[in-house]
Parts: structure tokens; sequence; C-alpha cells
């Protein structure tokens, strides 16, 4: 089975967008596996000095490190903040810069807004790292497409499961 991870851009109990991963996680049963993570609060902040300092990682860094890892696909619900992507978010990708679990992985973003117009900005933020990441976008590469019906949820996890489908690895 294909397995999706859900990566939701807030730590907060009551999130709209940690609930639609785990709505898409509930429709998907059976065809995709996608354990939803939404404890980007557990993470330490990214310092250079850890990463490269040969010692043993925090267990959270390890953990998230090793579930990208299994990952084929990830599917981010993002909300936005100040125009830009939450902290904590921006924090889980800087870990994984260096470590490249996502790269060339096939990525979605979308977020949860009921106003489409809105998040466009968190979202480019977002797709800019991830490009720096050299993760390959299937959904939302551009704000216009942000608006479209090509975008919706369920088109973004079929985009991600033929993208998987048909990569070389
Ligand atoms: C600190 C902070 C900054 C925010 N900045 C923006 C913003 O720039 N643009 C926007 O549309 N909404 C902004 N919002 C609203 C959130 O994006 C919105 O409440 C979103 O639904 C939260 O997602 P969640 O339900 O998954 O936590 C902000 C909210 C907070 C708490």
């Amino acid at each position: 089975m294909i397995q999706i991870l859900g990566i939701s851009g807030s730590i907060r109990k009551a999130s709209t967008n940690t609930k639609m991963l785990h709505t898409v996680a509930a429709l998907g049963k059976g065809r995709i596996n996608m354990p939803v993570f939404c404890a980007l609060d557990t993470l330490p902040p990214y310092n250079p000095d850890l990463d490269l300092s040969g010692r043993p990682l925090h267990d959270s860094v390890v953990r998230f490190r090793q579930t990208c890892e299994q990952a084929q696909a990830v599917l981010f619900a993002c909300p936005e903040y100040g125009h830009g992507i939450p902290g904590v978010l921006k924090n889980a990708l800087d870990w994984l810069v260096s470590s490249g679990e996502i790269n060339q992985k096939p990525v979605a973003v979308t977020n949860a807004y009921s106003n489409r117009a809105r998040g466009w900005s968190g979202l480019e933020s977002l797709i800019r790292t991830l490009r720096a990441m050299d993760s390959t976008i299937t959904g939302c590469n551009t704000p216009e497409q942000a608006l479209s019906e090509a975008n919706l949820v369920q088109n973004q996890v079929r985009a991600l499961i033929a993208a998987v489908q048909t990569s070389p690895a």
C-alpha cells in the first residue's frame, strides 16, 4: 500500500489542517496508508551544531526523520501565519534540509481555508522551501493553481499516488 505522510503545519489542538489530514487518511483507508504528523512542537529548535556534532540527536528528531524516510510521498496541510508558514513547520523542514529524507519525493501542499483566496502567501513560502530541498511538487505549485479545482485535496492525493506509481525507485 502507498505510504503518504500527512504533515500538519499547525500544532493547535483543534487545528482544521490536522482535522483535514485525518479525514483524508480515513477516506483513503484501504488504498493509502497515511499517518498524520502533527507534533512539530516536539522537535527542538534546529541548530547545525547539534546536527553536525556526531552526538546522538534528540529522539523526536530521529523519529521524525525516520517517519519521513519511510514515506513515499508527503501531503502538507499548512495554515498561513504572518504571510508565511508557522515557525514550527519551518523548524521541522530545517531538520530535513541536511538529512534529505524528502528530497526528490513527491509532495503536495494544501490548506484548510474555506475561503480559497486566503493562505497563498503561506503556501508560496512553503513551496519555496520545498523547492530548495529538491522535493517534487505535484500540487499547488503556483498561487493561481491554489484556486483551481485541480488542487482540491483529493486531486492532490491522486497526483501523489500517480507520482509514486510512476517514480523509478
Ligand atoms: C500568529 C497567527 C498569524 C496568522 N497570520 C495569518 C495570515 O497572515 N493570513 C491569514 O490568512 N491567516 C492568518 N492567521 C489565521 C490562521 O492561518 C487560521 O486561523 C488558520 O485556520 C489556522 O489553522 P489551524 O486551524 O490548522 O490551526 C494567523 C493566525 C495566527 C495564530
